[in-house]
């Protein structure tokens, strides 16, 4: 669930927009000291509740003697899975179809301009979007329709650290062929200036937090959390599974993955005077021009877009899950019918972010707010999502897990005992991740400012 496209496509691209290293840094603070608690706190209700999220969510109340509205929590994350997923299959197809393009070897030796070309020519054609946005609806509601285990599980564990070769492979490439030393500049010396002023619609300079927001965001996104996707993964954990370890490594796992993303694109950006800025197309890119100059280019290339597109399946099963268990359980449809329902409904949700890359590109329903002057359709459902939805879901996450759920049954679902790492988790928990959410947040609305 957490290695997806989140870690390939997005990190470089929201890094680019961001100005680098400051919001690298930043992620990766937020990682620690609030994705890491949060995950841990999301499993442990998951194993405990051993149902889907709203359900959880309700019985769990119960058990704590407390109203049955934290289901809405649940609810929250529901929501939230739906609609990134609406948008999550959109840039999946994407990955299908550059399968084809890259076997079909029109990369080979290509330049920068022809492979932007192709990118255009993908992005620009709704008909085409709609074709692998359907293609890529139909592979997930397919697996989730016939349950998560089996199959799928044995696959990625054999696809996944393919994935990851071929990541070190490209890093290589960039290494010897690219700007690597300005990459690495770029993505580790943090410039603030760069993090916190931006321009208006006007040219004029201002200061926004929002770009501490959207790496805060992205550490909820991109570690799945708090819509209820690990909730549902912690259901099914063994009960003898060290909830700090999975944790420990889910997040250093996914954190890897993305650094590497970052190693190989920006060292090709910058040899090719590339825009790191430029926006979700950035890996479509960048990567191509590397396949199309290294040896056996074709199969590596072709391989990548294979395995991130497996990559980017196995996410969006979790992204959907807890809405297709909700009905599963309450409504007594059968998974078939569930997951019919829910990917037809999904898949219809993402004709907005087709439209937003091409018939619809100039509409910026919100451009009269300075930080959505450029938001297309899809950024705004992207905002909407990634950085509202997840971290609030996260925030009423770990409030439940500390001030409501007892002591006593958060330390025996961890099962730490009483020593200084659950401490530490409950000091985290308590404090320091729900203040944090709430500074940025308020930051953002304008509510509280800093000079
Ligand atoms: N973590 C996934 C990625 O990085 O691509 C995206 C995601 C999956 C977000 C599942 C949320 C979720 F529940």
């Amino acid at each position: 669930s957490a290695v997806g496209l989140g870690n390939i496509w997005k990190f470089p691209y929201i890094t680019g927009e961001n100005g680098g290293g400051a919001f690298v840094l930043v992620y990766l603070a937020c990682i620690l000291v609030i994705g890491v608690p949060i995950m841990m706190a999301e499993i442990m209700l998951g194993r405990r509740g051993r149902q889907s999220p709203i359900n959880t969510m309700r019985d769990l109340s119960i058990e704590a003697g407390h109203s049955t509205h934290w289901q809405y929590l649940g609810w929250l994350g529901v929501i939230a899975g739906f609609l990134i997923l609406s948008y999550y299959s959109v840039i999946a197809g994407w990955a299908l179809s550059y399968i084809f393009r890259a076997a079909s070897g029109v990369f080979t030796d290509a330049s920068v301009e022809v492979v932007k070309t192709e990118f255009v020519s993908l992005v620009g054609d709704p008909e085409k979007l709609v074709a692998w946005h359907s293609l890529f609806m139909v592979l997930t509601m397919f697996v989730v329709a016939r349950g998560v285990q089996g199959g799928l599980e044995k696959a990625v564990k054999f696809l996944m650290p393919s994935l990851f070769i071929i990541l070190i492979l490209l890093v290589g490439y960039s290494m010897q062929n690219g700007e690597f030393n300005m990459a690495v500049k770029f993505l580790f010396t943090p410039d603030f200036e760069a993090l916190f002023y931006k321009t208006d619609a006007q040219g004029n300079e201002y200061m926004s937090w929002n770009a501490v927001l959207i790496a805060m965001g992205h550490a909820f996104f991109t570690l799945s959390l708090g819509m209820g996707a690990i909730m549902v993964y912690g259901s099914y954990l063994p009960a003898d599974t060290s909830i700090a370890k999975t944790t420990f490594m889910i997040a250093a796992a996914d954190t890897i993955v993305a650094l590497m993303a970052g190693l190989a694109i920006f060292p090709i950006v910058f040899a090719n005077n590339l825009e790191p800025g430029s926006g979700p197309g950035l890996i479509f890119n960048t990567l191509p021009f590397a396949f199309g100059h290294m040896d056996g280019g074709i199969i590596f290339g072709t391989l990548f877009f294979v395995l991130l597109s497996f990559a980017a399946w196995s996410s969006s099963i979790s992204l959907i899950e807890p809405a297709v268990a909700w009905l599963v359980e309450n409504l007594s449809l059968s998974r078939i019918k569930a997951s019919v329902l829910m990917g037809i409904a999904c898949w219809a949700v993402g004709l907005l972010t087709v439209f937003s890359f091409n018939i619809w590109s100039d509409v910026k329903p919100l451009a009269d707010i300075k930080i959505f002057k450029d938001a297309t359709i899809f950024d705004l459902l992207d905002y909407l999502t990634a950085n509202i939805m997840l971290p609030l879901g996260g925030l009423l996450i770990a409030i439940f897990s500390v001030w409501i759920m007892s002591r006593e049954a958060s330390m025996e679902e961890l099962d730490m005992g009483d020593r200084p790492g659950y401490k530490l988790w409950r000091f985290l928990v308590r404090y320091i991740t729900p203040i944090a959410v709430l500074i940025v947040f308020l930051n953002v609305l304008g509510i509280l400012t800093f000079k």
